[in-house]
């Protein structure tokens, strides 16, 4: 293996003193032979982006040749007046991206193209960045992309650009498009354009961001920031294929600086992390590499996944249910976002088997495991939640969550719903689940008529019988099936002006009456026929 300096300085920041190297090194590191030229060395050099490359013969380290050596050497090559080597066969990535243009909507483009002209007079760089320049990458030709989500990166042409380049140039933006909203985030000042149900635009939000670099004080924390290059931004990101950026100044249009080999993970269709400490730092990002495998189709690279394990095996996470009372958004709110994400996605099966088959479930709760039974629990909500809110008036996700954590005990229920800001809807339901759970089995595991459960459920609402019919036991589960399914439909064959015609005087007992006769109907005793309901009511009421 090897092992970076900044691995280093970042394992010591977090306290990993003690930890063993096994968990920070890279395995899966570029070597070479005495026999590789100098050209293909610059070649791995540049594409993986590594300044050292081991030399290995008959399996033994034998060298090292660091980017300096390569340096000298050309340099005496250069003094010699030696011919310049060739750059050897190796396939070279894709340096550019031909015609954008022709891959976005035509007016998304005149706005970024007057954009990257505003940032040229000033004498920056403008950069689309992230996810928008994977998902081009990734579009076939003759598609385009409908880029809903837009991230751009200023920075200077020499030195960083100001800290608020990306405000500057956010409101020259405004001032073309009046109809988009400006709204300026943060302490590094962010400026995002945002245009709402737009004619032309529709939904539509524009990120304009100064390149930075970022750090972070502690595990799990929020990062802190300071104004940096377009690479140093690059780096702090999550993975080599959200890495990369495309140039959009009219100079060198469709540029791809790609430092970290995104692309061809992008060919070889797998997600790999830019660096060790990466998921200990952020644990939201176990969850992004887990949503971006399954919904592209792509591997988690093996070293990736093996720090991924590294960082939720350390037990860094689990601290922080320990009564440890240091903030951790990462383990809070946005990893509610991502689960968001993953459990409101087509693909949530496969990207919640991957995230159990990681252990990466410990990062809600360190008990939570997605045995049979809570598997088999939350396909069976989901099987309800189809039949019964077709329309999706509930939010799925949500409910597939609480189906996750109604296998911890109640009181961590409602520590890990509180911890992850879930609604007080959701809270309660969580907190009084077992309660109900009870009630209800109480007064229906016996031999029991259907006008008995209609009134035992109805004091339920529709997400607390979701909750409950995936988490009991199959009697009650074919009781609330049947109860939603039919007995809830049945209406008493009267009505108030029913009885008022019969010659009953409105009072409190109207209820009553209209009660019996719906039980009298759901228990078979009468039929749907009003002349029964009434002979049944002349029985036993006296008008
Ligand atoms: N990012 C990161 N670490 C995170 C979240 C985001 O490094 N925990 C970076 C990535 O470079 C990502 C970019 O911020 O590409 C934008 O984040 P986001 O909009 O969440 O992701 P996208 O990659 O745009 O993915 P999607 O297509 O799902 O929007």
């Amino acid at each position: 293996g090897i092992i970076s300096r900044r691995d280093l300085d970042i394992a010591l920041h977090h306290g990993f003193n003690h930890a063993p190297v096994k968990g920070y090194m890279s395995r899966n590191l570029k070597t070479i032979t005495p026999d590789t030229s100098i050209g293909e060395i610059e070649s791995i050099m540049v594409t993986y982006d590594v300044g050292r490359l081991p030399v290995i013969r008959d399996n033994n380290l034998v060298g090292i040749v660091t980017r300096t050596d390569i340096l000298r050497q050309r340099h005496a090559d250069w003094d010699l007046g030696s011919p310049q080597q060739k750059i050897p066969q190796r396939k070279k990535p894709k340096s550019f991206l031909t015609k954008p243009q022709h891959l976005i909507p035509d007016l998304t483009w005149k706005l970024l193209t007057k954009l990257a002209t505003s940032a040229e007079a000033r004498g920056w760089n403008l950069y689309l960045v992230g996810g928008a320049v994977r998902d081009l990458l990734l579009t076939q030709e003759g598609e385009k992309v409908e880029l809903q989500d837009i991230d751009l990166v200023v920075d200077g042409f020499h030195n960083s650009a100001d800290v608020s380049a990306g405000v500057e140039l956010g409101k020259a933006l405004q001032a073309k498009y009046p109809q988009a909203r400006l709204e300026v985030h943060g302490e590094f000042q962010t400026a995002a354009l945002l245009w709402h149900n737009d004619p032309i635009f529709g939904n539509l939000a524009i990120d304009i961001a100064t390149a930075r670099t970022e750090f972070y004080p502690y595990p799990a924390a929020n990062p802190e920031v300071e104004a940096s290059s377009i690479r140093q931004d690059l780096y702090r990101r999550d993975f080599s294929i959200n890495a990369l950026a495309l140039r959009l100044n009219e100079s060198r249009q469709g540029e791809l600086l790609d430092f970290f080999g995104g692309v061809l993970d992008l060919e070889s269709r797998q997600v790999r992390v830019l660096h060790a400490n990466s998921f200990i730092e952020d644990p939201t990002r176990i969850y992004r590499a887990v949503r971006f495998a399954v919904r592209l189709g792509f591997t988690i690279e093996p070293q990736t996944e093996e720090y991924i394990r590294y960082a939720l095996d350390s037990g860094v996470y689990d601290s922080f249910f320990q009564g440890n009372e240091r903030k951790a958004p990462a383990l809070q709110s946005r990893l509610k976002t991502e689960l968001k994400y993953i459990l409101q996605a087509d693909y949530w099966q496969s990207a919640l088997q991957l995230l159990s088959r990681l252990t990466a479930l410990r990062c809600l709760h360190p008990d939570l495991k997605l045995d049979s039974q809570l598997w088999w629990q939350i396909r069976l909500v989901d099987r309800f939640l189809r039949r019964f809110d077709p329309e999706h008036s509930l939010s799925h996700w949500q409910m597939r969550l609480e189906v996750l954590l109604s296998y911890l005990a109640v009181a961590d229920r409602d520590r890990v719903a509180k911890n992850l800001q879930l609604s007080t809807d959701s809270i309660t339901r969580l907190n009084t689940l077992n309660q109900v759970a009870e009630e209800v089995k109480a007064r229906l595991e016996k031999d029991i008529s259907p006008s008995q459960v209609v009134k035992c459920l109805r004091q339920y609402q529709l997400p607390m019988l979701l909750l409950l019919a995936a988490t009991t036991c199959q009697q009650i589960r074919r009781l609330i099936w049947s109860y939603l399914t039919t007995w809830a439909e049945v209406k008493s064959p009267l009505d108030g002006n029913d009885l008022k015609a019969m010659g009953y005087q409105p009072s409190p007992l109207y209820k009553e009456m209209l009660d019996s006769l719906l039980s009298a109907r759901l228990d078979g005793v009468i039929s749907d026929n009003p002349e029964a309901a009434k002979d049944m009511l002349k029985k036993y009421y006296k008008s």
